[in-house]
């Protein structure tokens, strides 16, 4: 795969302020020349995110995730490498170059799919209205669909042929095997070519950046599925795209409202629930999480049979690690978005969201309609079901206000049912803390907690940050400083690499670092960011030095102890004190 090169990386990095692009994910408080929140890609309460301004690299204290504006976008955005740097691209306003060999030809590609899928939605669109569409206008005007609503989704009409569309496309010189790659037509084993999508009312399914990625067709009567889409291609990857997300984005209603269906989010958009988005016919990922998380609410809506509270509950783990205020919403009589609105209206609807519970609410509530509580072994079963799931609440006080209620609706005494509660918190925080010790033994990367950092490499972090940001401290304590002093490996890397920088006459090394440590800017920041920004650099790095120094020959004590030299040790006992003595 060819790669953007440095000064490409650097002109896009440049292009934008890490500060003003991350406060549209986080509330930042400025201190210093730092600014601080709370971080966007885990939870917390107290603030450990940080951003230095100077050396546009964030970092966050609690989770460890930091590096560029890149990495932040890929974070916050979900995108791969090369999608974040066309993002920030986009925002800077800087023309990206096409990528040579094998990427500009996927480049290119791309932009030729996306202008065929186009083409197709304008074919689907004239179908609808044309004669032939007769039957689709009736179907849609019987789902209630408004031209305006039909004209903004961009809504159409496959006809009945078998080759209608890839006749039309042919004619405008796409090629068939481009047909065939984004799923709109299919080939058979015999190389014969027809349209996947035959006498289906068309749904087009849009990026963030209006491309069109994909489509879903709905069956308007008779056998077969319901729905078909198009398969996953080079442009359209399932999970990690939301149906309806291009338009959800720009609400103002700062929440998201995720449905399972293509007419729920619709119909919702009609009614002005214009932050509405389902998934593209596949369950939801962590990557489409993401994409709507972001600090915000997400009420959850899911159909009330076993299935839609299946999808429920696993939607709700995967919301779980991530920043977001979670609500479900019920709808009376198992019906599902469209249907309630179609009945109710859009503003029974807003009800809805006003009326929305918390997951654990929910989850309590299923139970208790679930089993017959006038039944003793299904009480026990109930209460076996609901023990788990109660021990999961963070919040004390919302766990024993459900304890309470199922107390008094089963009858068991709240005293058995927090034991049960409690034991199965028990297990669950063995099997967490099973699951850490596998993690910590696997990730053979040291903590980057600050807390577990020790003091050496705390104090050579700081230090290598002040070289850093300020070449006249550099210049000042140089002979002082050797890349023996520090820690092998990264540490010592960045600073050899700071050396290599200074040789040129950069005034900061902070951009030459970047482009160094390009894809390790992750680890760059974890190291390089300080969560201190001394006014006297000079005195802070003599002092980070001694540290440094002083950390060292307690190892260097605590070797020749364990093996026993006792002449190294003399030697070294009388430098510390001679040390100490200055
Ligand atoms: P539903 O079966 O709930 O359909 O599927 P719906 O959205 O209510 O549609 P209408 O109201 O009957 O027209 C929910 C979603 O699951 C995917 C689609 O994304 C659909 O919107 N799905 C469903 C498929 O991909 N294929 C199917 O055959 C059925
Ligand atoms: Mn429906």
């Amino acid at each position: 795969m060819a790669r953007y090169s440095d000064d490409v990386l650097n002109e896009v990095r440049n292009s934008v302020d890490l500060v003003e692009l991350a406060s549209a994910y986080v509330r930042l408080k400025r201190s210093g020349r730092s600014y601080m929140g709370c971080c966007p890609f885990h939870k917390e309460k107290t603030p450990s995110f940080h951003i230095d301004a100077d050396k546009q690299l964030y970092h966050c204290f609690g989770c460890g995730a930091g590096g560029s504006v890149f990495q932040f976008v890929m974070a916050a955005e979900g995108l791969d490498f090369p999608d974040a740097v066309k993002f920030v691209a986009e925002r800077g306003g800087v023309r990206l170059p096409e990528l040579g060999d094998d990427s500009e030809e996927i480049y290119r590609r791309k932009r030729e799919m996306y202008a065929m899928n186009k083409a197709a939605a304008r074919y689907f669109r004239d179908c609808l209205f044309s004669p032939e569409g007769e039957a689709a206008r009736a179907y849609l005007q019987r789902r209630q669909l408004t031209s305006r609503t039909v004209a903004s989704f961009g809504l159409g009409y496959a006809p009945g042929s078998w080759d209608g569309l890839l006749r039309h496309l042919e004619g405008k010189g796409f090629p068939k095997d481009m047909m065939a790659e984004t799923g709109l037509c299919i080939r058979n084993e015999k190389g014969h070519m027809y349209d996947r999508f035959r006498d289906r009312v068309m749904f087009p399914i849009f990026d963030v950046r209006q491309n069109i990625i994909g489509f879903g067709g709905r069956i308007m009567e008779g056998d077969g599925a319901k729905y078909m889409n198009s398969p996953e291609s080079i442009i359209y990857d399932k999970g990690k795209n939301l149906f309806a997300l291009n338009i959800a984005r720009k609400s103002k209603r700062g929440y998201y409202v995720l449905v399972e269906g293509y007419m729920d989010v619709i119909s919702l958009h009609q009614a002005g629930i214009d932050c509405a988005v389902a998934g593209c016919g596949t369950a939801l990922t962590e990557a489409q999480a993401r994409l709507i998380a972001k600090g915000g609410t997400v009420y959850l809506c899911y159909d009330m049979d076993e299935a839609g509270q299946k999808a429920l509950a696993r939607a709700s783990s995967i919301f779980n690690g991530l920043d977001a205020k979670l609500k479900v919403i019920s709808i009376p009589d198992g019906k599902d978005a469209d249907e309630f609105i179609k009945k109710y209206g859009g503003a029974k609807f807003e009800e809805l969201l006003d009326g929305s519970s918390s997951v654990a609410e929910n989850d309590v509530n299923r139970l208790l309609e679930k089993y017959d509580t006038s039944d003793v072994s299904q009480t026990v079963e109930l209460l076996n079901e609901a023990a788990p799931m109660l021990a999961s609440i963070g919040n004390a006080i919302e766990r024993e206000a459900y304890i309470k209620k199922l107390s008094a609706s089963t009858g068991i005494s709240v005293q058995a049912i927090t034991a049960e509660v409690n034991k199965a918190g028990r297990r669950e925080g063995r099997r967490q803390m099973r699951e850490q010790v596998i993690k910590s033994v696997s990730q053979s990367r040291p903590s980057r907690s600050p807390t577990a950092k020790s003091r050496r490499e705390s104090a050579e972090a700081k230090l290598l940050g002040i070289l850093t940001e300020d070449r006249e401290v550099y210049d000042k304590i140089r002979d002082n400083l050797t890349p023996e002093l520090f820690s092998e490996g990264l540490n010592r890397d960045i600073f050899t690499e700071i050396q290599e920088c200074y040789k040129d006459g950069e005034p900061s090394a902070e951009q030459y670092l970047l482009s160094r440590f390009e894809r390790r800017e992750e680890e760059l920041a974890a190291v390089i960011i300080k969560s201190d920004n001394p006014d006297n650099g000079l005195a802070a790095a003599e002092d980070y030095i001694n540290v440094i120094r002083n950390e060292d020959l307690k190892e260097r004590i605590a070797e020749a102890e364990k093996n026993g030299d006792t002449v190294l040790l003399a030697q070294l006992i009388k430098n510390k004190h001679r040390k100490a003595g200055t």
